[in-house]
This record gives C-alpha cells, structure tokens and sequence, in this order.
C-alpha cells in the first residue's frame, strides 16, 4: 500500500518505519528541512531504541522516503496518515494549528481518492472538523474519507509497541475506509476495534487518563504506606496480582511525565468544562501528580533542615529512561526548587543532558558521569530509573560523596544492595528508610 504520513514528530516516524518494516511503501513529510534531510541520512532526530536501525534498513530497501515537498508525498497516496503534534494550550484545550495546516495541505495537493487518518491526540469531534476543513477548501472532484486511528506507542518502546499493540482502534463512519486501515495493519496480528469516530478519540483520552489516574493513585498510596510503615512496593504486587487491577503502571514515584499524559488529561478536564461537566477525579490527579514532583526536595528538607550551601547530585534528567526528552520531566520542577533553595545541582543523564540545558540553561552544572555528579554530593536525587543508575556500585559510589544520602525517587535501588553497605541513608518513596550507621 502506498502511504503518507505528516509529522515526523515520535509517532509520525515509529509509524513510518515500522509500516515500511510490514512492506508499505511510506513517505514521511515533514516541513522542517534539517529533519528530512537528517533522516535521509539514515539519523533520527530522536532517541528511541531500535528506531535508527530501522529506518536505515527500509530506507536502503526503498520502501520508506522522506520530503519536505506535500506534493511528491501526498501524490497517489492511498492512505494520508495525521501524526503532528497538538500542544497544550493556555486554557488546557488542544492546539489545533498543526492539523489545520496538514488539512489544507491535504485539500491542496490530493491527487486522487484517498483516506485521511487521524492518529494524532484529538479532542472529540476534530476529526469531523478536519473533514469539513478539507472539504470546504477542496474544490477538485476527489473523494476521500475519515478515519480515526489513535496512537498508544511509549517513547523508550515506541517500535515495539508499534509493531505488537495491544490493540488497534479504528474510528470511522464508512465501512470500506475502516477496512482499508485494518488491511494496512492485517501483518501485525493483533486485536482491532472498530467504533464510531468520536468513540475512537475518546478511547485514546480515556486509556491516557485512566494510566495517569492509576499513577497518582499509586502515588497517594505510598504516601500513605510511609506514614503507617507498610511498603508500597508489596502493596503494588499484592494488588496488582488481581486480574481487574493489572500490575502495569502501579510503579511509585515522583509523578508521571512527558508530551501525553499531563497535556491529555488537562485536555480531558477540558472537554468535561466546555460540556458542561466536571471530571473531579482528573483534577485530584493533576494536583496530587503536581504535589509527587516535590517529594524529593520535601524529603531532603526534612532530613538537613536547610539545603541552601549544599551539593546534590541528580542522577536522571529525562522524563522516563531510554529517552532524550524533557517535556514536563520532573526533573525541571525539582532542579528549579532546588536551585531556589541556594542548593548547587550537579546533573547527569545519559542522554538527555542537551535538552536538558535548553531548558534549564546555566541554573545547574551538567556533567558526563555519575561520579562526577556525586564527587563530594552531600546527597543524591535519583530522578529518572536508567538501567546504569540501578546497576551503581554503591560501595565504591558512597565513599566519593560527602555525605553517603540517597533520596530515590524511583525506587530503583535493590535493598540487598543498601544493606551491603557499610554507612547510608537511604530514603525510597512509599517503602521504609534504611539508615546504617557506619563506625564513629
Ligand atoms: C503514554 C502512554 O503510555 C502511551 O500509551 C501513549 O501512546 C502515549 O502516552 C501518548 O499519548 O503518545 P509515554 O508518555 O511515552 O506514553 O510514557 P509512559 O511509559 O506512559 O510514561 C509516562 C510517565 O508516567 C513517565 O513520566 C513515567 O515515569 C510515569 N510512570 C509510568 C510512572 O510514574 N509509574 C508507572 O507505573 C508508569
């Protein structure tokens, strides 16, 4: 099948490459010239595991392109697919301007019939809207049809999650478009839904909401265990061993993050609002996610009284491990307070320290090791679980620092590991604090 696809954004490409991988002929277009041009490389812009290797091998094999031109890429195209961003705006709404422009692009250069797929995060009813939008500034006598087909890839396993999707939601009102889409994907073997177009944009809502709303409330729960001593990581276990519950997602720590959840649920409370509703959990969930990203500098507050003067080295920057980015990553929260406090934060990351900087700028110091963050810390935030971070010697690490403090916001350290150690303070989140007491 020959498909486009607009916006080479995480979704845009891992659809790109992994369509090609199933044997589509794919023309990702995108309207920045250093992308396509790096792509045509063979070098994604982005970190994502697996993707690079990919990508070079379907474009070699010729069945995946990159333009800047909406022309070449939209020409005979039996599939459009939709894959540009929808960026938060003031009011918590969705901003629409990337996909009205893909829509006038679509309208000026369709050159044959041809369906449009939404995949990138719509509020309810926007499909409808692009489709009016490119009717109303079509005039040639083309025909083509709508379909709403939502993306549920994580950054860090976007191929893999592309290429074996728990399920695949195709939207539509027109039987032969949905089974045009289900055809694209027939080689992946796995569940499809259909449902109506506004039921497949909410679908994609509501799984996000619903993930964020298990993560706060896993969140709250831990909180809850440290005040009564139990620990949240059996508690999680315990729970999540019920079938109706599920153990995905109940993982605690300081606060979900990234480009999707907290703009997807601010846009869901929006939808509620305009429609006259009110989502009172969602709101609970953003407040008690906005509380968690503080849970460290609380922590470290209480065990030093005050932190102006002192060194803490943060191991993680980016929002989750196996990815560079830093959308609305904790990690910018808790630097920011930190550095409010006097205190000098010493950073490393394994690969996101350049977005990083962009964002922060010269408020920390970033550096190129562990060790060197830790050299004389007189504590340590663990802020992202990077596999590098939960295999640390510890032993050899707690002599270098001041102080051997650790405040691990991801619960990523073994106990058996701490207990091996000679002197540490040991502060996880929703799990008893461990304090050896080394000789005087
Ligand atoms: C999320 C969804 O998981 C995808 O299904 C969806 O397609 C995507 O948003 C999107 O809408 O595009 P993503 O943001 O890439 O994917 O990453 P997740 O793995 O879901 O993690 C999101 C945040 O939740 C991270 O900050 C992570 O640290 C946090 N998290 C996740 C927890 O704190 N605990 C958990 O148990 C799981």
């Amino acid at each position: 099948m020959k498909v486009a696809i607009i916006g080479t954004g995480y979704v845009g490409l891992s659809t790109g490459v992994c369509l090609a991988e199933i044997g589509h002929h794919v023309i990702c277009i995108d309207i920045s010239e250093q992308k396509i041009n790096k792509l045509r490389e063979g070098i994604s812009p982005i970190y994502e595991p697996g993707l690079e290797k990919l990508l070079l091998k379907n474009s070699s094999a010729g069945r995946l392109q990159f333009t800047t031109s909406h022309h070449d890429g939209l020409k005979d195209a039996e599939i459009i697919i939709i894959a540009v961003g929808t960026p938060q705006r003031e009011d918590g709404g969705a901003d629409l301007t990337y996909l009205e422009q893909a829509a006038y692009d679509i309208s000026t250069y369709l050159t044959s019939d041809t369906i449009v797929v939404i995949k990138s995060t719509v509020p309810v009813g926007t499909s409808e809207y692009i489709k009016r939008t490119i009717e109303n500034s079509n005039d040639k006598e083309i025909n083509f049809e709508i379909v709403s087909n939502p993306e549920f890839l994580r950054q860090g396993s976007a191929i893999f999650d592309t290429m074996k999707p728990d399920r695949i939601i195709i939207g539509s009102e027109n039987i032969k478009a949905a089974k045009k889409v289900r055809d694209m994907y027939s080689s992946l073997k796995v569940p499809i839904l259909f449902t109506s177009i506004r039921s497949a944009e909410m679908i994609k809502y509501a799984s996000n909401a619903f993930l964020a709303n298990k993560i706060s409330f896993i969140n709250e729960i831990a909180n809850i265990c440290e005040a009564v001593g139990a620990d949240v990581e059996d508690v999680a276990k315990g729970m999540g061993k019920d079938k109706r519950i599920g153990e995905a997602f109940l993982r605690p720590g300081i606060g979900y993050g990234g480009s999707c959840f907290p703009k997807d649920v601010k846009a869901l409370v929006h939808t509620a609002k305009i429609n006259g509703k009110k989502f009172k959990l969602l709101n609970e969930t953003i407040a008690i996610n906005e509380t968690q990203q503080e849970l460290l500098v609380k922590k470290a507050l209480k065990r030093f009284g005050k932190l102006k003067g002192k060194k803490i080295a943060m191991l993680g920057l980016a929002f989750k491990p196996e990815t560079d980015d830093m959308r609305e990553a904790p990690s910018i929260k808790i630097a920011n307070s930190l550095t409010k406090l006097g205190v000098k934060v010493v950073a490393y990351d394994p690969v996101a320290k350049e977005n990083a900087h962009k964002i922060l700028g010269d408020t920390i110091q970033f550096v190129d090791s562990v060790y060197e963050a830790i050299t004389d810390a007189d504590a340590m935030f663990i802020v992202t679980e990077w596999e590098e971070f939960k295999q640390l010697d510890l032993v050899e690490i707690l002599q270098k620092m001041k102080h051997p403090i650790i405040f691990d916001g991801r619960n990523c350290i073994e106990e058996e590991k701490i207990m091996q150690c000679k002197a540490i303070e040991y502060y996880p989140v929703g799990r008893p604090e461990i304090v050896i007491e080394g000789p005087k």
